[in-house]
């Protein structure tokens, strides 16, 4: 008989990146008996990836900065289908954050009068991220983990978890397993936090860790939460084209916050087509479709890419301000970036789209079931600014932390039916199960996934490109269905893991591919050749939502509160059409 080790917690948080821990920090705080949950090692998140700082309007640099501008800027940045809820929380709470951060640890680079500095982003109207060199996120996710660790919060790595687990309508705890061992075991919760991120690697080319897999995303769904406007997935403009075995890994907006230039194969810096005003610091779907072009259009340099130049800068700021980037085109690419210029393209890197939940508390429509960071949507619109990420999961992982523990008091004792663990533990061991023959293997199925993905739902996208998209995806996720794992043993198995993980990215892959052919219009990080304006009819979020109603549902934004915030919105649209 199989035995299923089993904890009880008050909440449960799946993921350790910043919200997550963030989230389990404020719950263990708040007196909760807390679980953090990871399928990797504790903090071995795409957090890192933010490297080039934290947008929090303190105005060390710029007096007049406010969290209103900053309200305004990612409003704009989103075009305006952000949840104006999310956008003015962030705004408002982003510079406590930040100054709490500092009180944990964490240390930010420093003006001469001891203020953090505070560097320009695209899309933010001032000097805005507070940052450490070019490593912020790595700096908060030690921060965070420090503080985690003295927090007495539970810590369960590398267990991957399959399925939450439902008493009726409510989410009361996950089924997993460990992968060391392959020895399963069941939660229960009185409240359960989803921090897992996005699904990047849905694409090939991608910032993302092999652990982006939009497990949350799929997670949720099945358990009954809406997901939100899930066609918005930023390219960020720059990661590394070249060499081949890292094509994709991120190359920091800092650089061009820095001062950097993009020139093409001509030595134009194309920005000045495609934004005049702001340039290289555009917001990054503007960039990243104008890299795109000039390389489809033969003016790339030659591994594909645009050249990114910071050699008019002094070498020796540069390699202060931006030390990993030095070292990483050095080690890499044997490129020295105070002499030469970095050839860098789009790299799927964030997802605007996500679960549904209260901009407040973090609570999806599921009783029991909370969600916060990337795996939520709606504080970005339809794109994001850089450095609004670390910011969003710090704000947001507090709160969905706090709103979880009050979900917990509330509810008292809940318990997990033995038909749901039986059901979860019956799934999962089927991959493991029977021979090889007539089944599917997991790493083959994901490199089609990849390949249908990046062909018709990728930077560019049009009706045939995603129905093709579409139908490919669908048959993927049919034979996902009869996957089985390379090798039959339980522990240290990532096929296993990938079966797992391949079910979530078809499943995410339709929302994406459904979700921009129902959208015919382009906006922010959603560009259909066949629809190439902004179009204010599509001003609505698609929601999609299992099993009630219709797959996808567009619905109408809720209208702006008036008097204060609408106003502001209304100021920033006037300021732009002003200046076009
Ligand atoms: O380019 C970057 O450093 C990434 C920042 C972000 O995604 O916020």
């Amino acid at each position: 008989m199989t035995v299923i080790e089993k904890h009880d917690y008050d909440v449960v948080v799946i993921g350790s990146g910043g919200s997550g821990l963030r989230a389990a920090i404020a719950a263990a705080e708040a007196g909760a008996k807390t679980a953090v949950i990871c399928k990797s090692l504790l903090g071995k998140a795409h957090t890192v990836m933010a490297e080039g700082g934290m947008a929090a309007s303190l105005g060390n640099m710029v007096p007049e900065d406010n969290w209103r501008t900053h309200f305004q800027d990612t409003m704009f940045g989103g075009k305006y289908l952000n949840n104006w809820r999310m956008a003015e929380l962030h705004a408002k709470e982003v510079p406590d954050r930040a100054i709490e951060l500092e009180h944990w640890g964490a240390i930010f680079d420093r003006n001469d009068d001891r203020k953090m500095h505070q560097r320009a982003f695209g899309g933010h109207t001032h000097n805005r991220l507070v940052h450490i060199g070019d490593r912020t996120g790595l700096e908060l996710i030690r921060t965070l983990q420090d503080k985690t660790v003295h927090s007495n919060v539970d810590v369960f790595m590398e267990t991957t978890i399959t399925r939450l687990l439902k008493d009726g309508d409510r989410v009361v705890g996950a089924f997993g397993f460990k992968r060391p061992t392959g020895e399963y075991l069941s939660f229960s919760s009185k409240a359960l936090v989803l921090a897992t991120g996005g699904s990047g690697r849905i694409y090939k080319i991608t910032s993302n860790s092999q652990d982006c897999t939009g497990d949350g995303y799929a997670l949720a769904y099945h358990a009954g939460a809406q997901l939100v406007d899930m066609e918005f997935v930023q390219f960020h403009p720059t990661g590394m084209v070249f060499p081949p075995g890292v094509a994709g890994l991120l190359v920091t907006e800092a650089v061009r916050g820095e001062g950097g230039r993009l020139f093409n194969n001509n030595g134009e810096r194309f920005m000045e087509k495609y934004d005049p005003k702001r340039m290289e610091l555009s917001t990054r779907d503007v960039v990243a479709r104008s890299i795109y072009t000039e390389v489809k259009e033969g003016r790339g340099s030659e591994h594909g890419g645009a050249f990114l130049d910071v050699t008019h800068l002094d070498g020796d700021y540069v390699k202060t301000r931006l030390p990993s980037m030095y070292e990483q085109f050095k080690e890499l690419a044997g490129v020295d970036i105070t002499k030469e210029p970095m050839q860098v393209g789009p790299t799927c890197h964030y997802f605007m789209g996500g679960i549904k939940v209260d901009a407040d508390t973090g609570a999806t429509r599921v009783p029991g079931l909370f969600a916060t960071g990337e795996a939520t949507g709606g504080m970005n619109g339809s794109n994001r600014l850089g450095g609004n990420s670390l910011g969003d999961l710090l704000v947001f992982g507090r709160r969905a932390g706090l709103g979880a523990v009050e979900e917990a008091n509330r509810i008292g004792p809940v318990s997990v039916p033995d038909g749901a663990v039986e059901d979860a533990h019956a799934r999962a061991a089927e991959d493991l199960a029977g021979d090889e023959t007539n089944k599917e293997n997991p790493y083959a199925l994901h490199k089609e996934l990849q390949q249908a993905m990046g062909a018709g739902a990728g930077i560019f996208r049009d009706k045939e490109g995603l129905e093709t998209a579409i139908a490919e995806v669908e048959k993927i996720y049919e034979r996902a269905l009869n996957l089985r794992a390379p090798s039959s043993r339980p522990d240290y198995n990532p096929g296993w893991q990938l079966c797992q993980e391949l079910r979530n990215m078809t499943t995410v892959s339709l929302m994406i591919a459904k979700g921009a052919l129902l959208r015919e219009e382009s906006r922010g990080g959603h560009s259909r050749l066949d629809f190439p304006a902004y179009d204010d009819y599509w001003s609505e979020h698609n929601i999609l939502q299992d099993g009630v109603g219709p797959d996808l549902d567009l619905t109408p934004v809720p209208v702006v509160r008036k008097d204060d915030l609408a106003e502001l919105i209304d100021e920033r649209k006037q300021q732009e059409a002003a200046t076009k």
